[in-house]
């Protein structure tokens, strides 16, 4: 899926408050297809697993039980240039350094509960496709 795939995550706060319809919207008019979803309740160990590489931040406890607090919604996008495009299409991670018109902006409440998260590059894109997805829904 190298280059025109990534993987995006709805996070508890803004699936909790109904706005993955509007985001997922959003996304569309950007341009992305989706080619994979599911909605589910993370595991304290599958949150764990999936930021791994934040373990020894600070936030990283305060992080975790944000996203097993409630379902978020995993998907994978498909555009040309799909990893650089969603990150700009979803904005800064504290949406008070967002730009105006990203999904961060208009739809994060704060820094940790960010509405989105977004794959920051095309290993990891493909690395957090296969943590949710078998290889049968991603073709
Ligand atoms: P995300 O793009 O999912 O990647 C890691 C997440 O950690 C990030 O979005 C935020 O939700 C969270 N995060 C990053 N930095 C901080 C911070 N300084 N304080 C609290 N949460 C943070």
């Amino acid at each position: 899926m190298a280059g025109n795939r990534t993987l995006t995550i709805v996070k508890p706060d803004a699936f909790g408050a109904g706005k993955a319809g509007s985001i997922v919207a959003h996304l569309e008019k950007a341009g992305f297809k989706v080619i994979a979803a599911r909605v589910l309740k993370l595991s304290d160990a599958q949150a764990g697993a999936f930021y791994e590489v934040h373990r020894e931040r600070p936030f990283f406890g305060s992080l975790t039980s944000f996203m097993t607090s409630g379902k978020c919604m995993p998907l994978v996008l498909e555009r040309a240039d799909a990893v650089a495009h969603l990150r700009k299409t979803i904005g800064a991670t504290d949406p008070a350094e967002a730009e105006a018109g990203t999904v961060r902006k208009l739809f994060a409440e704060s820094k940790e509960r960010n509405a989105i998260h977004a794959s920051d590059s095309d290993e990891n894109a493909e690395r957090e496709a296969r943590f949710f997805f078998p290889e049968a829904e991603l073709v």
